[in-house]
């Protein structure tokens, strides 16, 4: 629940924030699995609204609008929160408010630090996306880039996965890679110079590709894993068989995780950096799960101060998925007098 404040410099303040988290869910499957999502997502949502308002020491009577992911991401859930939104909007006479999650993670820049300084390039970058825009006007998002295949997060929970470490990945390879040496594994860097045939109106050079990256670390540990098979006298294991990745010693995964790590962060940090300076962007900022990471944020800023360019970042607990970055955008939309119809479907491929 995020409410207006008269303060220019920090415009809205969050009377409440509740996450109903299904990682412990979705961990066991190794991923995101939708039918459970949507599933559970039925039985929180109620429960949810409730603690919210409760947190916030507020009622149904004392909002001013309602605001609801209306997409992209899975539509099962997708159409749960939007059903759920139409009616309690109706029930309760408010206006209802459609919320793009990518808006949303944007806005939670300007939620945790006040209005950017315009125009904004801002890298928006999670589990399903990993896309640069550029904001001109406050609520007006361009798309500059994107990423080819693979987002960042995806190749970081891919990576853990290969490796044993668990789901989601970007946490604990975050943690492991402290520890490791970041050139110790030689990995590749893509950089894309043609325009996309699916998006040939993007030039194409400011694009992201990370399935190349996970490829190769794949290709490394399966030669590492050769390897050992073929050391060990004795081995239960063929030459052609691929060992356990926990065969690998602690120091040997933290390096594989701070040589990918020190990849995914340059590659996403140059592309923003060139954003900026070609369109002469007054602040920097990166939302969305994957700006959780403690050297993208500690290399975004370190870079911001040597350019000079104010930086932004999400509190941590901004970072991933939740609801205040929803109402942000929500009552940016709403100041502006844009609400939702009445007959608002969920869409799961929602383009901003
Ligand atoms: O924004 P988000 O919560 O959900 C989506 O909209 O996808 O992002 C989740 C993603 C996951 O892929 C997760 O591995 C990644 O964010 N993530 C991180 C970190 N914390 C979460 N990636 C790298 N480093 C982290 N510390
Ligand atoms: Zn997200």
């Amino acid at each position: 629940m995020v409410e207006e404040t008269g303060d220019a410099a920090r415009p809205w303040t969050i009377r409440s924030n509740v996450i109903a988290s299904q990682v412990p869910i979705h961990r066991e499957w190794g991923g995101v699995v939708p039918e459970l999502a949507s599933r559970q997502h039925i039985r929180d949502i109620c429960g949810v609204v409730e603690r919210a308002l409760a947190d916030a020491q507020t009622a149904w009577t004392d909002l001013g609008a309602v605001a609801v992911t209306q997409g992209p991401g899975l539509v099962g859930s997708l159409l749960i929160g939007v059903a759920f939104a139409k009616a309690a909007a109706a029930t309760a006479g408010l206006p209802l408010v459609a919320v793009h999650h990518l808006a949303g993670h944007i806005e939670s820049l300007v939620l945790q630090n006040g209005e950017m300084p315009l125009p904004a390039v801002v890298l928006v970058v999670s589990g399903g996306h990993t896309s640069l825009y550029l904001v001109e006007r406050p609520g007006h998002y361009q798309l500059l880039s994107r990423t080819r295949d693979d987002a960042a997060g995806e190749a970081y929970d891919k990576v853990a996965k290969l490796l044993g470490l668990g789901y989601p990945g970007g946490p604990v390879i975050d943690r492991l890679a402290k520890t490791g040496n970041d050139r110790a594994v030689a990995l590749p860097t893509t950089r894309l110079t043609h325009a996309d045939r699916n998006a040939p109106e993007l030039k194409g050079d400011l694009d992201f590709s990370f399935s190349g990256l996970k490829t190769a670390v794949l290709r490394h540990v399966r030669a590492r894993a050769a390897a050992a098979a073929e050391n060990e006298v004795g081995s239960r294991f063929t030459k052609n068989e691929k060992r356990p990745p926990t065969s690998f010693s602690a120091a040997e995964v933290a390096d594989i995780c701070a040589s990918f790590q020190r990849v995914v962060v340059t590659a996403l940090l140059d592309r923003l950096f060139d954003a900026a300076r070609r369109y002469q962007a007054k602040s920097i900022g990166i939302a969305g799960g994957v700006s959780a990471n403690s050297r993208l944020r500690a290399e975004l800023t370190d870079r911001g101060n040597r350019r000079d360019v104010p930086t932004f970042l999400p509190s941590l607990q901004l970072s991933t998925d939740n609801a205040a970055m929803i109402a942000a955008a929500g009552l940016r939309k709403f100041r502006a007098g844009i609400l939702a119809p009445d007959d608002l479907n969920a869409d799961a491929a929602l383009a901003l």
